[in-house]
């Protein structure tokens, strides 16, 4: 066995670390993107999850937050129902949101594209530049309760899927918003 505090602290600090790019060091803003396959379910949940922590911690002018989907079957629709009804349980609201499919401009626009899972992560890698790639992140590297590596898609599932769908996400987005703190300056 190998560890120790020591040892734990940096595989921490290490899972955390995050390359600034130039927009994060030039404006002092960070733009997240969530995204998943049909941004109905998964990534609109994150976006609303987020949106909620990073208000709560007062950086709402700071850290800018939207959500994609990389097929294009939901676009212009709301939410999926069962997923505005869990949200709507633990106060979140997803009613105004739309669906969206990733676009070119998105790699250049975010600095960071937080894929649900490794498909999602597959798709955006694909259609990304390379000069943006290292933008590409799985949410749930962010987690510190759950360890798992993705966020399950809920979509053909019962509605406790979507209830672990909002665990996932207050778990690995507060661990976002810890990293992303670090990168902000004053
Ligand atoms: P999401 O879930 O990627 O979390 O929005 C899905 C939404 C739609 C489909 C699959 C997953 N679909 O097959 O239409």
């Amino acid at each position: 066995m190998s560890g120790g505090a020591g040892a734990a602290e940096l595989r921490f600090v290490l899972k955390f670390a995050l390359k600034p790019t130039d927009a994060w060091n030039l404006m002092n803003t960070i733009a997240v993107c969530f995204v998943c396959l049909g941004n109905i379910c998964r990534s609109p949940s994150a976006e609303a999850v987020m949106l909620h922590q990073v208000g709560r911690a007062r950086l709402s002018e700071k850290i800018v937050v939207d959500s994609a989907g990389t097929g294009d079957w939901h676009i212009g629709q709301p939410p999926d129902e069962r997923a505005q009804s869990a949200a709507r349980k633990r106060g979140y609201d997803l009613s105004l949101l739309r669906g969206r499919q990733i676009s070119r401009e998105d790699f250049a626009r975010f600095d960071l594209l937080i894929a649900m899972d490794d498909a999602n992560a597959a798709a955006l890698t694909e259609a990304c530049p390379a000069e943006y790639r290292d933008k590409i992140r799985l949410l749930m590297e962010f987690a510190t309760r759950d360890d798992s590596r993705v966020v399950v898609d809920p979509y053909f599932g019962g509605e406790e899927g979507f209830e672990r769908v909002l665990d996932q996400c207050e778990d690995a987005c507060e661990g976002l918003l810890r990293a992303l703190r670090t990168q902000l300056v004053a």
